[in-house]
């Protein structure tokens, strides 16, 4: 199946994934730092050259108003989360992807995945060839050898029929970097993927948007033709036919013309067109932004209902959209295992943690998860609660705002929340500015669901310079016991690396595994028939007050 021949499915560049912000980050914008076009903290690692130059003020301005989270949208929905390092680190890998109560959504989102993550592998494969040819050659190792692959999604829009995701990847080697961003529509009673015919009635929306779009796009040549110079009456009205046929041809009424349309909350419709399909390639992505007023009425009922445009008179085909979604239990496809930790022994060891333990007078280890939350930390959050411990979870501010629940239950139920930046970037790869971005988008979203900041960061792959260490404004908790549970998905395995952690540690975990969310009931039960006390990291390094851009691997000794 081509990827073409599904209009719902934009494959597109970065330049289009900036357009696509600016909508998404109008119903977010509460977590998002006034998005602008030339630096929205998505597209981070991505030089986007044209992006710019496609918005128009207007459609720049609509992205500034303030909302706050939506949650209702992500009802249902988890994050299940890969990463691979290869070749000791030079090409890395981090993927997410939704999990939903259909399963056929889930695996539709998991094959799409794979396909990135399998790529990832090849291009890895032959960068570690070329590295090694001239490490032979030289002796000297390449600066920059490895591939870089990060997938990240949002829900845009979701309610009981239907559900629509927006998925970026990004790959980079060396300094180059493209993104892509892929956007699904799905059926979310049937798992079946939508086109954007799917969304309208019939095929007359091919014919309205063909004729708004044109009418448009002809203005927009003739006061271009006004402002630029040519040499003659004749190089105008030359210049400005053949623009018009561009715009006659890139806007027949045909679905792949009108394969991007985004619908905004704000009641507006953008109309994407390729590069080339109406300018010259200098124009780059071009956006028609309508009301949405002037389409509703070829809407499908159920993508009324979506989009929350009132349906006056509900016509007898109408989807049975008002039937709430059960909620069951959920499991994700490529776990066929249970999502939780198994049951814990017959008498779980229930660890006496006092919530003014001194680190100083009694044994304390933290035990922290990174890259959650995902679709296993409620398993993982369901246990530490029976067993009465307290932990820190390094989460990711895009994975927060899937799950936002997740993040206000780690906080009711006593754990820390640290910073492990907005969508895993490495760190030592970004600007200042970039840095800043990662690190306070996160901090914002965190404040907005638990009403307090970020205290601590942790740099994904523990990647940091001296650079990075003078521009985080936040102390850098690292590690002293890593049980290597990315690698080694054996819950005993990794059980028997954590238990005999000194007194003091900061242990490593991730709470994007299976096998560690059940390595943890023998962890507890190891740890605490030592005495040791389970604490937040902030409890265990407690006094002296933590440095920003100071790291910390364990306890200070007192
Ligand atoms: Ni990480």
């Amino acid at each position: 199946m081509s990827m073409y021949r599904f209009g719902s499915r934009l494959n597109v560049i970065v330049a289009l994934f900036i357009v696509l912000i600016l909508f998404t980050g109008c119903a977010t914008s509460g977590v998002l730092p006034t998005p602008t076009a030339t630096a929205t903290p998505e597209a981070t690692n991505t030089p986007a050259p044209e992006a710019t130059s496609t918005l128009t003020p207007e459609a720049t301005a609509t992205a500034f108003h303030e909302e706050s989270l939506n949650s209702s949208k992500y009802d249902n929905v988890f994050v299940y989360t890969i990463e691979e390092k290869e070749n000791e680190g030079r090409s890395l890998l981090h993927v997410a992807y939704p999990v939903t109560e259909q399963e056929a959504i889930n695996t539709h989102l998991e094959e799409f995945s794979q396909k990135f993550i399998d790529e990832f592998r090849t291009t890895a494969a032959e960068q570690e060839e070329t590295y090694q040819a001239y490490l032979r050659d030289t002796g000297e190792k390449a600066v920059s050898s490895g591939a870089l692959y990060n997938q990240h999604f949002d829900v845009i829009m979701a309610n009981t029929s239907l559900i629509s995701f927006a998925i970026e990847q990004y790959r980079s080697l060396g300094n180059t970097g493209s993104t892509d961003v892929t956007v699904y529509f799905f059926d979310r009673m049937s798992g079946t993927e939508l086109t954007i015919s799917d969304l309208f009635i019939d095929e007359s929306y091919l014919e309205r948007l063909s004729t708004l779009t044109r009418i448009e796009l002809e203005q927009r040549a003739l006061i271009q033709a006004e402002g630029l110079d040519f040499s003659s009456d004749l190089a105008r009205q030359e210049w400005l036919q053949g623009q018009q046929e561009r715009i006659r041809t890139g806007t027949e009424p045909i679905e792949e013309n009108f394969d991007s349309i985004l619908f905004e909350d704000g009641g507006t419709v953008r109309v994407l067109f390729d590069r080339y399909q109406v300018g010259p390639g200098s124009d780059g992505v071009v956006e028609v932004t309508l009301p949405a007023a002037s389409i509703t009425d070829l809407l499908t009922p159920a993508t009324r209902e979506l989009l929350g445009i009132e349906v006056k008179a509900p016509s007898p085909t109408a989807l049975p959209s008002a039937t709430p979604v059960p909620a069951p239990a959920l499991t994700p496809t490529p776990m066929p295992e249970a999502q939780t930790a198994p049951p814990p022994p017959a008498e779980p060891m229930v660890v006496q943690t006092e919530s003014e333990v001194n680190c100083a007078d009694v044994p304390c280890v933290a035990l922290t998860f990174d890259d959650g939350p995902s679709v296993f930390t409620n398993g993982l959050l369901d246990l530490l609660k029976e067993r009465n411990v307290r932990a820190t979870f390094f989460v990711l501010g895009q994975s927060a705002r899937v799950q936002p629940e997740t993040i206000v239950r780690m906080k009711q139920e006593g754990h820390q929340i640290g910073n492990h930046t907005w969508d895993h970037s490495n760190l030592t790869q970004l600007s200042d500015a970039l840095i800043q971005e990662q690190i306070e988008q996160t901090d914002n979203l965190i404040i907005q669901l638990t009403g307090e900041p970020t205290q601590l960061l942790r740099p994904p792959y523990g990647a940091y310079d001296e650079y990075v260490l003078s521009v985080a404004q936040l102390p850098i908790i690292l590690w002293s016991v890593d049980p290597l549970d990315w690698k080694d998905r054996d819950a005993e395995l990794v059980a028997s690396r954590i238990s005999d952690a000194p007194i003091g540690s900061i242990i490593l975990a991730h709470d994007i595994h299976e096998t560690t969310v059940a390595a943890m009931p023998s962890v507890i039960d190891a740890l605490g028939n030592r005495g040791v006390n389970f604490v937040t990291v902030s409890q265990l390094l407690a006094p002296p007050a933590l440095v920003s851009g100071q790291t910390y691997r364990r306890q200070i000794a007192p």
